[in-house]
């Protein structure tokens, strides 16, 4: 059985997230979202914010858990019995930051290994942060994130969650 975790600080999870993990639980007898509870990045959602949103986005696929980490990445995959660690690549530009993260992961635990997936054209251009800017501006994201990710945007950015 792999078990097989997807890292990342998810504030908020897109559209662009929820197509790389509904595509790796095809891949993997078992997926687990770990939400990256230290991140440097100023943050918009907590923590349980950034929890809630994963599940709700990913609770119609059976293979796919939700939790938070702190701390190393490798060690957490150690500590749930996890081989693989992967992530989504758009454009280019993504991977000299992720074939940096993979080496220093490989350098930390030579045991496990790191896969990407393409991301799907139609999500080549989205980012948690272009989300929170184009919203902030009063613009409309709604095909783009999930419901309920949609609504919270709006409402701590807009201050309307109509
Ligand atoms: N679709 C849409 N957007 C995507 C995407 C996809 N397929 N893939 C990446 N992105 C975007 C995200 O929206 C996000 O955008 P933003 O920067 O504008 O917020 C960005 O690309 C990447 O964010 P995210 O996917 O949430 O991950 P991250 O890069 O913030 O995560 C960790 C980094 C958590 C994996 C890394 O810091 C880590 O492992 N930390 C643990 C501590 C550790 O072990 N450190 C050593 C690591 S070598």
């Amino acid at each position: 059985m792999v078990t097989a975790v997807y890292p990342g600080t998810f504030d908020p999870i897109t559209n662009g997230h929820v197509d790389i993990a509904v595509r790796a639980s095809k891949a993997f007898d078992k997926v687990i979202i770990a939400i990256y509870e230290d991140s440097p990045k100023r943050v918009v959602f907590n923590v349980e914010e950034r929890v809630g949103f994963c599940r709700e986005a990913v609770s119609h696929v059976p293979n796919i858990q939700v939790t938070s980490f702190t701390g190393l990445l490798v060690e957490y995959v150690r500590s749930v019995g996890a081989q693989v660690m992967f992530r989504g690549l758009r454009a280019g530009s993504d991977f000299d930051y992720e074939f940096d993260m993979a080496l220093m992961n490989k350098n930390l635990a030579p045991d496990l290994d790191a896969v990407f997936f393409m991301s799907s054209l139609e999500w080549q251009f989205l980012s948690s942060s272009r989300m929170k800017e184009v919203v902030g501006l009063g613009g409309d994201v709604s095909h783009l994130v999930p419901p309920d990710v949609d609504r919270a945007l709006r409402a701590k950015l807009q201050g309307s969650a109509q």
